[in-house]
């Protein structure tokens, strides 16, 4: 596997290949990364992981100082996985000047559920995105469908670009009480992470009413904030929506519950497809 820092060394490692499968993290992989790297194997004739902090993407309250780090024990599971090369940029090489130019989502999808309460957060992502698709060279992108709308909105970065990269959601893999694994679950303490599978019973509880035949969208995302505020989470959304573009569902759509809420200090997302 190689490790490379730097864009020389990047297309040097690539030159030979004609379709990079890429699965861009900011690191501290899990199996859920892990998963996905596995996922872009047979879909390229070179595996590529990114690894970058992405500091555009993090709010001024936000954990970019505290995210964990951890390259060395990243670089040995890419390796375990399968993975071609690792590409790790710094801060100097990725932005080597200041970024003025940004990708600015689409509002409508960009505004609602993360992005309302995350000001910024999806023109940050899709700003890095669109330079670690060019600097890799990307024919295939992976993304886990556990940043649901991250990965809409990445999808309709890629298609108003024209961008000849073809995106593919790879399912949540999750720990065995149902909690999304997430690099931010290492800040759970003990007694947090015992009770962090709430979050994602709360979901199979409103989908399970939903299948039921209940249909006052308000009363079970109300029910649903309720039981979580409960048992002393502080929930920002628990939204039923429609896949197709994240707003308010009309009877008969296929739809999807997203929820973000915090547990202590750490703000936990997950979501279901009904
Ligand atoms: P990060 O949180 O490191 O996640 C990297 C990729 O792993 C994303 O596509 C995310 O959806 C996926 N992922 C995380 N947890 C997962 C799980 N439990 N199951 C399946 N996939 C999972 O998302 C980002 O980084 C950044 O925003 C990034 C896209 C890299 C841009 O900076």
């Amino acid at each position: 596997m190689h490790i490379v820092h730097t864009l020389p060394a990047l297309r040097c490692a690539l030159a030979t290949y004609q379709h990079p499968a890429v699965v861009p993290t900011m690191g501290n992989l899990h199996d859920g990364h892990l998963a996905l790297v596995r996922q872009a194997k047979p879909l390229g004739d070179v595996t590529v992981a990114t690894i970058f902090v992405n500091r555009m993407q993090f709010g001024p309250s936000d954990d970019f100082d505290s995210y964990p780090r951890t390259f060395a024990a990243d670089c040995a599971q890419l390796e375990a996985a399968g993975c071609d090369v690792v590409f790790a940029p710094s801060e100097q090489v990725l932005y080597p000047e200041p970024q003025t130019f940004r990708v600015e989502p689409s509002p409508a999808l960009a505004n609602t559920l993360e992005g309302e309460f995350r000001p910024g957060f999806f023109s940050g992502v899709c700003t890095v995105v669109m330079k670690l698709l060019a600097c890799t060279q990307a024919r295939t992108a992976v993304f886990g469908k556990k940043d649901y709308q991250q990965l809409m909105v990445i999808r309709q970065m890629v298609q108003q670009f024209n961008l000849p990269v073809d995106v593919v959601g790879s399912d949540t893999r999750r720990a065995s009480d149902g909690l999304a694994m997430s690099s931010r679950n290492g800040y759970l303490s003990p007694a947090e992470r015992a009770q962090a599978g709430e979050l994602y019973a709360a979901l199979c509880t409103l989908a399970q009413a939903v299948r039921g035949g209940q249909t006052s969208v308000q009363a079970l995302q109300d029910a649903a904030m309720a039981t979580l505020r409960s048992t002393g989470w502080k929930p920002d959304y628990v939204a039923l929506r429609r896949q197709s573009d994240l707003q308010a569902p009309a009877p008969g759509e296929a739809m999807v519950v997203l929820a973000a809420a915090r547990l202590g200090n750490t703000r936990l997302i997950d979501n279901l497809e009904l």
